[in-house]
């Protein structure tokens, strides 16, 4: 039988008066179910209801230094992995970057009692209109990703060609999550030569989740994005695109994508372009490494030209225990003769806002 530790209860009395009314000394508190749990041990630092007092009145009601969530929204419920839940009530924030006033309970309460908590705290805000983080699978360099998000990207591309300058090209994409199921994003993309600003590059995109299963592990998206230069010659082009993940257990993934790109002023008005991805799952907490292999085809649709294809071996890692940073870095090698290029270096740096700032939780 598990007891509460006296540091504990007076941690816990400390932080709120009213819990100097219940007397948790003899309470084994395994014994309770989940939300009477709730009440005695969470609610004076997640507000009786879970919502962590969105009104403000955590600075005057608790000790705190910074806002609990609210366990009720469904945007902030479904991004989070249950067993990320699990993690944080056993062993405390710190380990996951999170605030170290959130206290570990794997040694008061029981595994299957945390686990119980954890469902009870995804019941709270449970709407299966929103795929569950779980889905949220790492992004590769290619294959776009189903999983609708609000993330900033900085992301690198350099095309080394026989005989002729380097082109670099750096994106700026900003993705923001719009309701249960959409994503719209933005993205910029200067472009350089020997060292001259070529071409400047906006495309404007909108995605929706079309279905997913948790259980299944599966995920369909579908989304439209139109690019047009600013500055350079490139025409125009409308990219309808289908995407998809399926994970393999724990620890492996299949992300695919089918991408046409419509260029109506040029010679080639159509392109499809398919990218086939393996990935690797190897995960500390929300920590990260996710190596994977790419297969990417392209295909112009009117002339029948011989199929296009590369190899993009890379590599996709989160440094902060949060888990909400990430980087990634990979090489594209051409499979087909007479390339154009001789090989591609890829990479972004990503950041999550919603799970807070760039430099916390390290
Ligand atoms: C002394 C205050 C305190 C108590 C008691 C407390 N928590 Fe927390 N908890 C926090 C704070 C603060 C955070 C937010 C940490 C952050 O965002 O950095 C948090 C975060 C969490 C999270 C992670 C949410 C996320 O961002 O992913 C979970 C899950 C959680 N608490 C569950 C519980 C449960 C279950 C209990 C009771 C068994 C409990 N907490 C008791 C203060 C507390």
């Amino acid at each position: 039988m598990r007891k509460w530790g006296i540091s504990v209860i007076v941690f816990l009395l400390g932080t709120h008066p009213l819990l100097a009314q219940v007397d948790t000394t003899e309470v084994d508190l395994n014994h309770l179910p989940a939300p009477r749990l709730f009440q005695i041990a969470c609610a004076q630092c997640h507000g009786p209801d879970g919502r962590g007092y969105p009104d403000g009145a955590w600075r005057e009601l608790t000790a705190l230094r910074v806002p609990p969530p609210d366990f009720t929204d469904p945007l902030f419920s479904s991004l989070e992995p249950l067993a990320d839940w699990i993690g944080v009530i056993r062993e405390g924030g710190k380990p996951y970057g999170l605030s170290i006033q959130m206290p570990a309970f794997g040694e008061a309460l029981s595994e299957e009692k945390i686990r119980e908590l954890a469902e009870y705290l995804k019941s709270l805000g449970a709407d299966p209109r929103y795929p569950p983080g779980e889905l949220a699978y790492p992004r590769l360099l290619n294959a776009t990703k189903p999983f609708p998000e609000s993330e900033a990207l900085w992301i690198v591309w350099q095309e080394n060609r026989p005989h002729r300058p380097t082109i670099r090209k750096a994106t700026l994409y900003w993705a923001q999550r719009w309701g249960p199921r959409r994503q719209w994003e933005l993205k910029l993309t200067p472009e350089w030569s020997a060292s001259s600003y070529e071409a400047l590059e906006v495309e404007v995109g909108f995605k929706q989740a079309l279905a997913h299963s948790l259980s299944a592990q599966w995920l369909l998206s579908a989304g439209l994005e139109a690019a047009f230069y600013l500055k350079g010659n490139e025409p125009w082009s409308l990219q309808p695109y289908l995407t998809g993940i399926k994970g393999l257990g724990e620890r492996a993934a299949l992300h695919a994508s089918l991408r046409l790109l419509y260029e109506p002023t040029s010679e080639e008005p159509a392109l499809l372009r398919w990218v086939l991805g393996g990935q690797l799952l190897m995960a500390n907490r929300a920590r990260l490494l996710a190596p994977a292999i790419e297969w990417v085809g392209e295909r112009a649709l009117a002339s029948g030209a011989p199929l296009h294809h590369r190899l993009v071996p890379q590599l996709f890692l989160t440094p902060p225990r949060r888990g909400h940073v990430a980087l990634a870095l990979g090489v594209e090698f051409p499979l087909h003769r007479q390339a154009s290029y001789r090989y591609r270096l890829r990479g972004f740096l990503l950041w999550e806002f919603l799970e807070g700032p760039f430099w916390e939780g390290w």
